[in-house]
């Protein structure tokens, strides 16, 4: 199987010249994808249903794990996860200030508070050397979040979450297929969410799953999705009907069969995906290699999500890409410089130094299958000049 839909360069015309536009990312959905949807849409039962169950099975089975259960969002996943063990207001959750804001969010939904840890200086990710410092009394959980695709290290912060009796979960929204010791995410932990936002490795625009061991979580998490009614729309419609109840407060954030007949392909060629953004991410490292970006750690798999590098002056050049007709991001500046944390807490200029250092200066080029590779030179011949 090879990654079709290539497509030729697109032209802008931007400071009175004809230039390369860059698109910061494009998905790869293939006829493949949208037949299964298109399949999904000729049947009465667009809402959760069996393809999601296809999914589910598939997607655990990539991972590795017993179970996955498919939900609308990676913020909705997380939720559900810190909802299954009754974790609420007086809780605290440690976690990295460097992330998209929803993995605060998430603690600040259920009602406890969400503790930052700076992260280290190599990787990005939470420091865990600082982890114990901040331990207290109402210390429930540690949520690690596998920034880029690098996987934090996960048998340590197993140890600690042991020691403490700490439940682990991970947002792993950027590292469907990243690696510790050779495992892949939910094996260190209670559990693991991940996205399919639009521009996640494999993507249904919006989704999100939790995989996990747990079989007892599964189930909760399964009947949480649907506001904690004991029958699914799925059984009412296929069974003689039967009353449901309503056995605790769940959400509504179920995925959906058409969400998940989007995902099902995509899934059977992931491998093949990841190894065309390894191959472009080693392209990026090999022209940009002067600068400052996070290292590799050794005897793991990233799942090259997001290539990213630290530069001075960053804004502006952000402005000259865009100028240029390349596409960029920024991921992230860290939720203790917003202004909802930044209030509700009192956050200072300082209080995480290298999360700010990064925030400041972090650019994340494109990375994604469609991406060609005069396209990367073109982006880092770009960078050098503006640089
Ligand atoms: C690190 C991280 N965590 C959580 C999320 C939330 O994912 P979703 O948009 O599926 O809720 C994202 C989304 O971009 C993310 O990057």
């Amino acid at each position: 199987m090879e990654i079709k839909n290539y497509t030729a360069p697109s032209l802008i015309f931007s400071n009175n010249k004809i230039q390369r536009k860059v698109e910061y990312f494009k998905h790869n959905l293939e006829l493949a994808d949208k037949a299964e949807m298109l399949k999904v849409l000729d049947t009465v039962f667009l809402t959760t249903g069996t393809v999601t169950k296809q999914f589910e099975t598939a997607f655990a089975e990539y991972i590795g794990t017993h179970y996955a259960v498919g939900v609308m969002s990676c913020t909705h996943a997380l939720e559900l996860c810190l909802r299954y063990f009754n974790i609420g207001p007086g809780d605290e959750v440690i976690t990295t200030p460097l992330s998209y804001v929803a993995t605060a969010n998430a603690i600040e939904s259920v009602g406890a508070k969400p503790v930052f840890v700076d992260v280290a200086w190599e990787t990005a990710n939470i420091d865990v050397s600082k982890i114990e410092a901040v331990i207290t009394t109402k210390t429930k959980a540690i949520l690690p979040v596998h920034l880029y695709g690098q996987m934090c290290n996960m048998r340590s912060i197993q140890k600690i979450a042991a020691a403490y009796n700490l439940k682990v979960i991970e947002d792993a929204a950027h590292c469907i297929e990243g690696e510790f010791e050779g495992k892949k995410i939910g094996s260190f932990s209670d559990a693991a969410c991940v996205s399919f936002y639009a521009t996640k490795n494999i993507t249904s625009g919006e989704g999100g799953a939790i995989v996990t061991n747990n079989e007892e979580m599964n189930s909760w998490l399964l009947q949480a999705r649907s506001h904690g009614i004991s029958s699914s729309a799925a059984d009412r419609y296929t069974k003689k009907y039967q009353h449901y109840d309503m056995e605790f407060l769940g959400m509504k954030c179920n995925m959906s069969n058409m969400q998940a007949s989007l995902l099902i392909h995509q899934l059977q060629r992931i491998n093949i995906l990841h190894a065309r953004r390894k191959k472009l991410f080693e392209q990026y490292e090999q022209l940009l290699s002067v600068y400052e970006q996070p290292r590799f750690v050794s005897g793991s798999t990233h799942a090259y999500h997001l290539y990213s590098i630290w530069v001075k002056n960053r804004d502006q050049i952000l402005e000259n890409l865009y100028d240029r007709g390349i596409g960029a991001a920024v991921h992230y500046r860290p939720a203790h410089v917003m202004t909802y944390y930044k209030n509700k807490y009192n956050y200072k200029k300082g209080d995480f130094p290298i999360a700010e250092y990064i925030g400041d200066t972090t650019i994340s080029l494109p990375l994604y299958p469609l991406l060609l590779e005069e396209e990367v030179e073109y982006v880092c011949n770009t960078l050098n000049d503006i640089l």
